[in-house]
C-alpha cells in the first residue's frame, strides 16, 4: 500500500468555531465538505482530544470560516497548533458572534458558514459532525487557501490531531544549507526560501537568523529547531 496516494486528496483550509456555555473556541481543519444540497449540509472531522470537539458536542453547532490564501502562518499556528485549553485564540483577532452564538473569524476570511449539528459519526480518534447550514455568506474577494498551497507554498505541516497527519518521510540528502525542523510544531525552516513573512530573505541559514526570530507557525524560539 502506498500511503502517499492519500496526499493526492484535495482540501481547503478552515477555522471551525464553536461555543459552550458562553465560552468560545476555534481550530483549524482541512476536512470540511458539503454533504447534501437540499437541505444544505456540511461535515467536518474533529479529533476527540480537541477542545473544539467538546464544544461542538455540547453546543450542537459550529461555524466554518473559509481562509483566504493570504492568511499568515501565525494565524494558522494559533488556531492549528495551540489548544484553547491554554490560550484564548480569539483574543486579538477580529470575529463576530453569529445568531447561534458561535464565533466567526473575520480576518483573512473569504466566506462564513454556520451549521447546526444533525448527526455525529464516531470514527475512532475522530468524530464526523454533520451539520445543517443555518446561514452562510461571502465576506471578501480573493482566492481561498487550499491545503496544497499551505503545504507547498507556505511550508506548513499538519499536527498529529489532523486526520491527514503523515509520519515523517525519509530524509533528503544533506545540502550545503541545512533545513531545520521546529520540534514544537514541525515547521521546516528552509534557508533556500527564507521566511518572507518574518522579513528573512532567501539564502539566510538558520544560524544567522537574528535572535528575536521565532517560528512563524507556533512562535517558538530558534533554539528548539533541530536539523532535518
Ligand atoms: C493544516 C492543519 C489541518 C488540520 N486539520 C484538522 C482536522 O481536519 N481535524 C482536526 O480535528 N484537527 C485538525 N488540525 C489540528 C487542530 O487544528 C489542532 O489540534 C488544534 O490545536 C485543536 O485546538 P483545540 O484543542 O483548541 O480545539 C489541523 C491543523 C492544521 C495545522
Amino acid at each position: 500500500m502506498d500511503r502517499s496516494a492519500l496526499h493526492k486528496i484535495s482540501y481547503g483550509m478552515y477555522v471551525i468555531g464553536a461555543t459552550r456555555e458562553g465560552e468560545i473556541n476555534g481550530q483549524i481543519a482541512n476536512t470540511v465538505f458539503q454533504v447534501t444540497s437540499e437541505p444544505a449540509t456540511i461535515a467536518v472531522s474533529i479529533n476527540k482530544d480537541n477542545l473544539t470537539h467538546a464544544f461542538i458536542s455540547d453546543g450542537g453547532k459550529f461555524s466554518v470560516s473559509v481562509l483566504a490564501q493570504s492568511a499568515p502562518m501565525e494565524l494558522i499556528g494559533r488556531f492549528g497548533f495551540k489548544s484553547g485549553r491554554e490560550t484564548k485564540k480569539f483574543a486579538d483577532v477580529s470575529y463576530r458572534r453569529a445568531a447561534t452564538g458561535v464565533p466567526i473569524l473575520l480576518d483573512y476570511t473569504i466566506a462564513v458558514i454556520e451549521a447546526a449539528v444533525k448527526k455525529q459519526l464516531d470514527c475512532g480518534t475522530h468524530t464526523i459532525f454533520v451539520g445543517e447550514v443555518v446561514d452562510c455568506d461571502i465576506i471578501a474577494d480573493g482566492p481561498c487557501m487550499t491545503y496544497e498551497y499551505y503545504h507547498s507554498v507556505k511550508g506548513g505541516k499538519s499536527p498529529k490531531a489532523a486526520p491527514t497527519h503523515q509520519q515523517d518521510q525519509p530524509k533528503e540528502p544533506a545540502t550545503a544549507k541545512k533545513r531545520y525542523v521546529c520540534s514544537v510544531c514541525g515547521y521546516v525552516y528552509d534557508p533556500e526560501k527564507g521566511d518572507a513573512e518574518g522579513g528573512v530573505a532567501a539564502g539566510v541559514p538558520l544560524e544567522e537568523l537574528p535572535d528575536g526570530w521565532v517560528c512563524p507557525v507556533c512562535g517558538s524560539e530558534k533554539s528548539v529547531f533541530t536539523p532535518e
